[in-house]
């Protein structure tokens, strides 16, 4: 796709190879526009936001916040609804403690799945001992995929928050969050929706998906790191308590109290990350050039080329189906005989570079009943040329580790 020409790290060498980078569902490349979009920043527009009245404080302003109504255009959601984080775990954490620690009490039940990474287990653990709620555990179907029929039994009146993820980070499979969403709406249940894998594939517009919270990371979508997103609907935002106390977030201090700033501001507590929430609006313009139909018939056929050549190789195991075209440009497996870190590290030697280990997926990994696996993870910007390149690598690897 001439697309590549966009993102100047995809030129880099590694040992004298060319870079093969499959490891987009951990961070995704960066464009030249929003690279270039940063340092204008630093170079032009530098100055702090929603503090000071002076010109250049206004034009940072206007950019922050000309980033916060591109992204509710994106969600279809309405500008004050939309805050800034750090990232994805920021944006679950902020939700559980704040929302579900004001709003749920002890044996309430929290509806998970066992896909989920760790940042959407980790704070309804904490929560767990902090105010005695219970969680449970969605499974996933022998393709794996959330298990809507065994989601329909778990719906019980004791659920009163799910938090699930949309797509998964190690199988790739898309889940039918939509079901999910609208079955949870139906009984007056609470939502969040880890958007995180499938933000940079699907769009998502909140108001047809009728979810409470959505979180996404703007790294995992062409953009910078050290910015999340949470939409939330607006009634759930003013009525729960800020998170973070500082700066921003205040409209009165005194001595003895406070009061709080109106929304999105209430949750965004000291100086944000300004030049890469500025910058990020670049990679939102940038995806949506391309239009999702160009990125999904891109993917797709990367997808299934993918699929194709791995199930050729009789010394692997695969993990999850590419099923019903629901499926992201994701693949995860192990090679016999051989682990999956001597596998990524052997690869990496030669520019290809996955991921092995866990993936911050161990309930997961647990339930597959393996101890580590390897992935690769495409994105639009990736060729078949360089999966012929991973595979012929694999086979070199396999020779070595044959006994
Ligand atoms: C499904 C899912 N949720 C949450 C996260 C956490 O994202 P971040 O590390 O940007 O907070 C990831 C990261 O890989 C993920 O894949």
């Amino acid at each position: 796709m001439s697309v590549r020409k966009n993102f100047p790290i995809l030129k880099t060498k590694i040992n004298g190879h060319d870079l093969v980078y499959f490891d987009n569902a951990a961070t995704t490349q960066k464009p030249q526009a929003m690279i270039d979009a940063l340092s204008e920043f630093y170079q032009k527009y530098n100055a702090n936001v929603h503090r000071s009245l002076n010109p250049l404080a206004d034009l940072a302003t206007q950019k922050y916040e000309k980033t916060r109504q591109a992204v509710a255009d994106f969600l279809s959601a309405q500008k004050n609804e939309i805050i800034f984080t750090r990232n994805t775990t920021e944006g679950i954490n902020l939700v559980a403690k704040t929302f579900a620690r004001s709003f749920l009490k002890s044996g309430d039940v929290v509806l998970l799945s066992v896909a989920e990474h760790h940042s959407n287990i980790v704070p309804w653990l904490q929560l767990k001992k902090e105010i005695g709620i219970e969680l449970a555990y969605l499974p996933i179907d022998k393709n794996g995929y959330l298990d809507i029929e065994q989601f329909k039994i778990m719906l019980t009146d004791k659920v009163k928050f799910i938090s699930i993820q949309a797509a998964s980070n190690v199988l790739g499979s898309i889940h039918d969050y939509q079901t999910i969403l609208k079955l949870a709406k139906a009984k007056n249940i609470t939502t969040l929706l880890d958007a995180a894998q499938i933000v940079s594939h699907v769009g998502l517009d909140v108001k047809e998906l009728a979810c409470d919270f959505l979180v996404f990371s703007a790294h995992k979508m062409f953009g910078p790191t050290g910015v999340g997103v949470i939409y939330g609907r607006k009634e759930l935002l003013q009525m729960m308590p800020a998170f973070l106390g500082g700066g921003d977030m205040i409209e009165q201090v005194l001595k003895d109290n406070f009061t709080t700033n109106a929304i999105p501001h209430k949750f965004e507590a000291g100086t944000p990350n300004i030049a890469d929430v500025v910058a990020f609006q670049s990679s939102l313009e940038f995806l949506q050039n391309l239009t999702w139909e160009n990125i999904q018939k891109e993917e797709k056929e990367l997808t299934d080329y993918l699929w194709q050549e791995m199930q050729k190789l009789d010394f692997i195991d695969i993990y999850g189906k590419n099923l019903l075209n629901k499926h992201l440009p994701i693949i995860s497996f192990n090679l016999k005989n051989a682990h999956a870190h001597d596998v990524a590290e052997i690869l990496g030697e030669q520019g290809i570079i996955v991921r092995a280990g866990q993936h911050c997926t161990q309930v997961l990994h647990d339930t597959l009943g393996v101890s580590a696996t390897v992935r690769a993870s495409l994105a639009f910007y990736n060729t078949k040329k360089e999966i012929d390149i991973l595979i012929k690598a694999l086979k070199e690897i396999y020779q070595k580790f044959k006994v």
